[in-house]
């Protein structure tokens, strides 16, 4: 009889040696280089007490096909697996020489209203991610993933947890390619790769070095990303349109860098009518943020290359967005430059004066992304949005608040509120309502010089909150959102389904948002 390939823990608990029925004959790490196709099944956790392995349906139909081997085998394991937790079998079957059998948690587990989203669907992500990625560890080139009921959510789970930035090393993961296990809902698993890869390109831009991903490197990569669509224009903006736009706020960062500033504008026309009101995405394009003459601590400072987060989750939505062919149109507006220090950079107590004529006192040239967005959001205003959503890495003080949990929402409009917590609640990467209050306003209009500072008077107490009230300040649309993607920039351990990098957060919600309001039949505007 065959026995199992035992790589998680088992043949420990089990207190013996477990021989190897592994296709490879080869010994030694080479055994781990099997041919042909892996394959990763779900199993939920038993609900009686008597250990027997509740399989998917996927599961089942394997079993049946190795004459009930693989039920045999998992139990002589031991204990039912626990949520994301492994079996590897090797030569089960000749078409799958490795089949890792992964632990789904429960099997009716839904929408928990406690922690604000579809736990059954997370468990199904975290899982694949587990399993497909121990596919990859034995160097298999292409693995079958058993849909595990949700189609969508186990496409997600493979790729996004397949996903690593290799770019620049010699010595790279070897590539798996995930396909859908069975073909009934093949739909669902392909709307999860699109949705996944959305994510997967912004991590990319994010991870990457700024010295690679500079203002105008972003912008050629996102046109690159959109020239199949018919449907989508891209404008890259020099720095002499910025100028005419009288865009001061934007300029007086991008000054102190000697890389010129570019402001990206995409057009996505999706909508039954070209002229159908957008919905309007504005990103933080910050490529690196050394602080300015407010100058950062040196240790940590790498990750400010990932300050083009904003702008990187809402083009990575749009191309999404355009992938899915996704029935509205969409702006998408990133202001991308550099925070540098220099004779040419911000000094503190500065004055500038933002595109709709108000004047602002840099404080702390730290606080440069909303200087950015102030101009991108009075921009914003020109063409009649249905909604105003930007996204930035704005804050530590958001990070301080609800770490890498939830992104912070901040907004006018309970309406656009409702529509981003909805899609959140499926996509898993959650958000969290957070206040707009009069009492930051007063924080941030009490200001010396100009009509506004850029950063609160009491410095740091309720930094996101001030933050978004000085965004406040440049916004006259009445459904208008911030979302503050600071806390969820990166990722250590915390989403099990992503590695550690670069988290790409939240481009799958703002994707889902954009499909939901494109289903809206209120057309709130
Ligand atoms: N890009 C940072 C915020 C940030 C910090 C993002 C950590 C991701 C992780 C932003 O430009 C910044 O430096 N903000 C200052 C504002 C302060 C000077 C009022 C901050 O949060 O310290
Ligand atoms: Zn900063
Ligand atoms: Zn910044």
């Amino acid at each position: 009889m065959l026995l199992p390939c035992v790589r998680s823990g088992a043949a420990r608990r089990l207190g013996r040696a477990v021989p190897r029925a592994c296709s490879c004959s080869a010994q030694g790490p080479s055994a781990r280089r099997c041919s042909g196709k892996g394959l990763v099944l779900g199993v939920y956790s038993s609900e009686k007490d008597d250990g027997v392995a509740q399989f998917t349906s996927a599961g089942d139909a394997f079993d049946r096909l190795v004459s009930g081997k693989l039920r045999a085998l998992l139990s002589l394991c031991g204990p039912p697996l626990k949520k994301g937790k492994t079996r590897i079998f090797h030569g089960l079957h000749q078409d799958f020489p490795s089949v890792v059998v992964v632990g789904l948690g429960k099997k009716n587990a839904g929408i928990n209203e406690q922690e604000n989203w579809n736990e059954g669907k997370e468990n199904i992500r975290t899982a694949v991610a587990v399993g497909c990625r121990q596919i990859q560890d034995l160097e298999i080139p292409c693995v079958e993933v058993d849909p595990c009921g949700d189609a969508q959510a186990a496409a997600e789970g493979a790729v996004l947890g397949l996903h690593e930035y290799n770019e620049l090393k010699q010595k790279k993961k070897p590539v798996v390619s995930p396909q859908l296990h069975g073909s009934a809902e093949n739909q669902a698993w392909q709307k999860g790769v699109i949705y996944a890869e959305g994510q997967n390109l912004a991590r990319y831009l994010m991870e990457a070095p700024a010295n690679y991903i500079t203002p105008i490197k972003f912008a050629e990569h996102i046109e690159q990303k959109l020239r199949t669509f018919s449907n989508v224009k891209v404008h890259i903006r020099p720095e002499s349109w910025i100028t005419t736009q009288e865009m001061g706020a934007f300029l007086s960062v991008a000054k102190g860098s000697a890389e010129p500033p570019i402001f990206l504008e995409i057009h996505y026309l999706g909508g039954a009518n070209t002229n159908d009101s957008p919905l309007v995405f504005v990103g933080k394009g910050v490529t690196f943020d050394s602080g300015g003459i407010s100058l950062k601590p040196s240790s940590g400072m790498d990750a400010m290359r990932a300050d083009m987060g904003g702008a990187a989750t809402v083009c990575s939505a749009i191309v999404t967005a355009a992938a899915l062919n996704l029935p509205l149109n969409i702006i998408g507006l990133a202001p991308l430059c550099e925070n540098m220090p220099s004779g040419k950079a911000n000094k503190p107590g500065d004055v500038v004066r933002a595109k709709n004529g108000k004047t602002i006192q840099v404080d702390n040239t730290d606080a440069e992304g909303r200087l950015l967005l102030a101009d991108a959001l009075c921009y914003a205003h020109n063409f009649n949005a249905r909604a105003i959503v930007n996204a930035a890495t704005l804050t530590g003080a958001m990070d301080v608040a609800l770490g890498s949990a939830a992104t912070g929402v901040f907004t006018n409009s309970s309406w656009l509120w409702t529509h981003l917590y909805e899609a959140s609640i499926l996509t898993g990467d959650r958000v969290w309502r957070m206040p707009l209050f009069e009492h930051y306003t007063k924080q941030v209009t009490d200001c010396p010089l100009a009509d506004v500072s850029n950063i609160g008077k009491y410095s740091r107490a309720g930094g996101a909150c001030t933050a978004a009230a000085f965004l406040k300040e440049f916004v006259t649309a009445s459904h208008w959102a911030h979302l503050d993607i600071a806390g969820v920039m990166s990722n250590k351990d915390e989403v099990p389904y992503l590695r550690k990098g670069m988290a790409g957060r939240p481009t799958r919600t703002l994707v889902e948002f954009a499909a939901r309001l494109s289903q809206d039949s209120h057309n709130a505007k």
